[in-house]
């Protein structure tokens, strides 16, 4: 019987809602891990640390849920974390000519619930945020060398609108810009 209550390709058992102060530390390990995950193979142990120190922790991600520019949202497979994204209201880069834009800041789903329908789940949840918070327009930067996500932001309707720069630690980068109308 345990079996079927295993989630399946098709039925991913997860569930989304606001983060809410009580979670900062949960979200703060979780963005950590899921950062050093995603970008521990192809960058210097220094960089990573370095990034790693100056945005996560407890304290800096109970204020990211404080802050009314910021709609932080969780993915969940029962009480433990599958996924998140952070949208940020804030100034666009030049080539993101849509109105009224929104930048989906941060996007991150668990290893075990990658290629699971978690991350559409989570883009359609951050879509209708945008469209709550009266977005005309969705925004993201995405490292030139992370091709799955790229994929993935393809699949979801966004299209490379140009380039801008990243600092990951010490080490300049070219993030792809990404936008879709809503
Ligand atoms: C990016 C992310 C949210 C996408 O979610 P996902 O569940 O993996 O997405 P999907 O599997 O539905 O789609 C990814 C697409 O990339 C393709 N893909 C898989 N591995 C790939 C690879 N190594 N290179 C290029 N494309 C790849 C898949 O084929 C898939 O497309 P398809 O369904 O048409 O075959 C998830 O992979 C993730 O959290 N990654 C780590 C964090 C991250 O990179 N976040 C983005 C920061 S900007």
């Amino acid at each position: 019987m345990a079996a079927l209550l295993e989630p399946s390709a098709s039925e991913p058992l997860t569930s989304i809602r606001l983060a809410q102060p009580v979670d900062a530390a949960a979200l703060a390990s979780f963005a950590a891990r899921t950062f050093r995950e995603t970008f521990e193979a192809d960058n210097t142990t220094e960089d990573l640390a370095l990034y790693l120190a100056a945005n996560y922790g407890p304290e800096r991600q109970a204020a990211e849920i404080r802050d009314p520019g910021i709609v932080t949202l969780l993915a969940e497979d029962g009480r433990r974390l599958a996924g998140y994204a952070q949208l940020h209201e804030g100034p666009a880069p030049d080539c993101v000519a849509g109105a009224a834009p929104i930048e989906i800041r941060r996007f991150y789903v668990d290893r075990n619930w990658q290629g699971r329908g978690v991350a559409q789940t989570l883009m359609m949840a951050s879509i209708e945020a945008a469209m709550e918070r009266e977005a005309g327009t969705v925004w993201l930067a995405v490292w030139e060398r992370n091709l799955r996500a790229q994929a993935f932001y393809r699949k979801c309707g966004f299209a490379d609108c140009g380039a801008k720069e990243f600092l990951l630690g010490r080490d300049r980068q070219i993030d792809r810009v990404m936008v879709r109308a809503l």
